[in-house]
């Protein structure tokens, strides 16, 4: 399937842009869940403020879309100062990220999203300016050529990332805060549902948020995403109120299940349990049977699948639990029953030999 059509996708697509926006909380209070991570940043920032220091240096990490650029922002608000936006991939030399420090005032944000993929040299270029705000350049070229040491004005760092494991240590071990985000129970994503639809004028059933919410996959981006879509249905369908039998109806017709899987997560899941008896099955393997990048996998789908407890990670590869097979109607013998939710193009033939 298109990535771009997947609706539980819970990576930013192109036409979210606006709906993140006005959708994204602004400050800490309104920031649902995420407990631990608020009342940890909320003293941080409060201690920092009253000392008339930079905050610490903030990581950030987690699957996307729980609301890490969220945070970023909030963290700026609450301690009054500007925040400037950029990635990983977007600093390509040293003399861009010396242009971004050099314009950064008085305890600044810097908010590097994507902080994995910095490339090694620009993170070098980084560690002083982290340690003690300084900034060592090269002017000049050949014999000529000297070091000159800058002073920065203290600021505060903040990264983000889906990928934790990626960082290098010395990065790593610069960030004083390092808080990493769960998925958002279905009691959290209710309550964030509600708040989008308050903002967006919508009509829905109390019932009808937690519908919603249990097919968010634990993740804020796919609830705002699916109660939009929801909407149109409900709209057009139904007289504009979002009540339990309008989500069932257009999430059905949407080929999202019950626990926010679609046919991405089902030909996952079918295709270990059907080609590879249920696993292990390494990654590569995996990746080239659904015609899906290894990192999109790791990335993408499987944190869900892992927290559902449908799959499980064995140093052999992936297999398929007994919740995954029961969740999908397949007795471990590997009859499906009938009715099954998505009877879909999964039983081609052709075998993958690339472990
Ligand atoms: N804790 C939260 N409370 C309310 N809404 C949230 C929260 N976290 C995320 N969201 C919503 O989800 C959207 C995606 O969050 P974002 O911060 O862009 O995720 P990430 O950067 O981790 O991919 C935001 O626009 C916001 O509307
Ligand atoms: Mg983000």
């Amino acid at each position: 399937m298109d990535r771009e059509e997947r609706i539980v996708s819970p990576e930013q697509k192109e036409n979210d842009g606006f709906f993140d926006q006005t959708l994204r909380p602004e400050k800490m209070e309104d920031y649902i869940g995420q407990k631990k991570v608020k009342e940890k940043l909320k003293i941080f920032v409060e201690a920092a403020k009253n000392r008339g220091e930079a905050l610490d240096h903030v990581l950030l990490y987690g699957p996307p879309g729980l609301g890490k650029t969220t945070l970023a922002n909030i963290i700026a608000n609450e301690l009054n100062v500007n925040l400037h936006t950029t990635s990983g991939p977007a600093i390509e030399r040293p003399g861009d990220l010396a242009s971004i420090l050099t314009n950064l005032q008085g305890q600044d944000v810097l908010f590097i999203d994507e902080i994995h993929r910095l490339n090694k040299v620009v993170e070098e270029v980084l560690y002083p300016a982290l340690e003690e705000y300084s900034l060592d350049i090269i002017i000049g070229k050949g014999p000529s050529a000297r070091s000159v040491r800058l002073d920065l004005s203290p600021f505060t760092l903040v990264g983000a990332t889906t990928r934790a494991g990626l960082i290098s240590s010395p990065l790593r071990d610069r960030f004083g805060v390092i808080n990493r985000l769960e998925f958002y129970s279905k009691e959290e994503l209710k309550k964030i549902i509600l708040r989008s639809a308050k903002i967006l004028d919508i009509e829905i059933h109390d019932q009808g948020a937690v519908e919603v919410a249990r097919r968010s996959r634990g993740t804020p981006r796919i609830s705002n995403r699916l109660l939009k879509r929801v909407r149109d249905f409900a709209e057009v369908k139904a007289d504009g109120v979002i009540t339990t039998s309008v989500v069932e109806q257009a999430l059905e017709l949407l080929e999202i299940d019950e626990l926010g899987l679609d046919r991405v997560d089902h030909k996952l899941l079918k295709t270990i349990i059907n080609k590879f008896e249920g696993g292990p099955v390494g990654l590569n393997t995996m990746a080239a049977a659904i015609s899906e990048e290894t990192d999109t996998i790791e990335e993408v789908y499987e944190p869900y699948l892992l927290q559902l407890g449908f799959i499980d990670r064995t140093p052999r590869g992936r297999i398929a639990t007994a919740a995954a097979y029961d969740h999908l109607g397949i007795s471990p013998g590997g009859n499906t029953k009938a009715g099954l939710f998505f009877d879909d193009e999964n039983n081609s033939d052709e075998k993958t030999n690339d472990q």
